[in-house]
């Protein structure tokens, strides 16, 4: 029998699929029964069954540690998409009665947590019954969401295009060169990369889609860079900067939340660097109710002006 008909069965029912949803997120049969508040055999038996049904092996213990297997990732992958189709079901029916209900997951890089929660923060007036799930984390990080098909809505810069993705521009993410605030260049046009040759660069860390996109830009211009120093946030490098540690390439919209005057962008020729963000699905994924009004919102508050999303010099 294939895998969709034994789902279809009464063999295997959306408790199992549930239970089996959180023994494969916190890879412990313990933490999901507590998360679940149910006993532990309970877990272990429900697993047991599911496996049975599906006639193949969902974890296997190496040592003390819980995996999922590849069949598990599979099934793992198909039960996420299941109970997003499930929520988004909820979200209409509720709709059609007039309210708006259900989970709107969001994962985004950290340049873009600039921007997404002042929009977030609007939709959730709009929507009050939608619960959101916001996730920030450096390129690498979102790109494993991507893969697992955790969440509703990806935002990148930089989408992962050896992926099977969809993507949709959102809006630009120029990167620009900052400096604090009494560099000697601070008024000087057109400055040359190589006039800031002796200064200390300070870059965000490998897996960061920032680093990705200079690294990428400066070898398209032939550009040579001198050995950055990795600090692994916006926060810290504008605070280093700040201090006068260095200069730094940050998304201009970095430069959004700090006291004017305390940071400087420098005239550097060839810069910004052309970036925009991304909406990013994995391919063929259904976009839920909330996601699909997030984007619309997201492109109404643009198409209004959004002059608090396009900065400009
Ligand atoms: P990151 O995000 O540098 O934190 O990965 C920004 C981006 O991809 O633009």
């Amino acid at each position: 029998m294939s895998i969709t008909r034994r789902l279809h069965t009464r063999q295997t029912t959306f408790r199992q699929l549930e239970i089996f949803k959180s023994v494969a997120q916190h890879l412990s049969v313990t933490l999901a029964a507590k998360a679940l508040h149910l006993a532990q055999p309970t877990v272990s038996t429900q697993i047991n069954k599911l496996a049975h049904s599906l006639d193949c092996q969902l974890f296997e213990q190496v040592g003390k540690r819980l995996y999922l297997t590849d069949m598990g990732q599979e099934v793992l992958k198909s039960v996420r998409d299941l109970f997003a189709v499930m929520d988004n079901l909820e979200t209409q029916l509720a709709k059609r009665k007039g309210l708006s209900v259900g989970h709107l997951r969001i994962s985004v890089v950290t340049t873009a947590k600039y921007l997404i929660p002042h929009w977030l923060g609007e939709y959730c007036q709009q929507y009050p019954e939608i619960e959101p799930e916001f996730q920030i984390g450096n390129r690498a990080d979102i790109i494993q969401r991507l893969k697992q098909n955790m969440d509703d809505l990806y935002v990148f810069s930089n989408p992962p295009r050896e992926l099977e993705i969809e993507e949709t521009f959102l809006t630009e993410n120029p990167l620009v060169v900052i400096a604090r605030k009494d560099h000697l260049l601070r008024d000087k046009p057109n400055i040359g990369w190589q006039e800031l040759s002796s200064e200390r660069l300070l870059m965000r860390e490998q897996g960061s889609g920032t680093r990705y996109a200079i690294e990428r830009f400066f070898g398209q211009q032939g550009l040579i860079m001198q050995t950055p120093i990795t600090i692994a946030s916006n926060e810290a490098i504008k605070e280093s900067v700040m201090a006068g540690l260095g200069i730094a390439i940050v998304s201009r919209h970095v430069l959004n939340h700090i006291e004017p005057g305390n940071l400087i962008e420098l005239d550097v020729v060839d810069f910004p660097i052309p970036n925009s963000w991304y909406w990013v699905l994995p391919k063929g994924k259904y976009m839920s109710s909330a996601a699909q009004a997030f984007q619309a919102h997201v492109i109404q508050a643009l198409a209004r002006g959004g002059e608090d999303a396009q900065i400009t010099k």
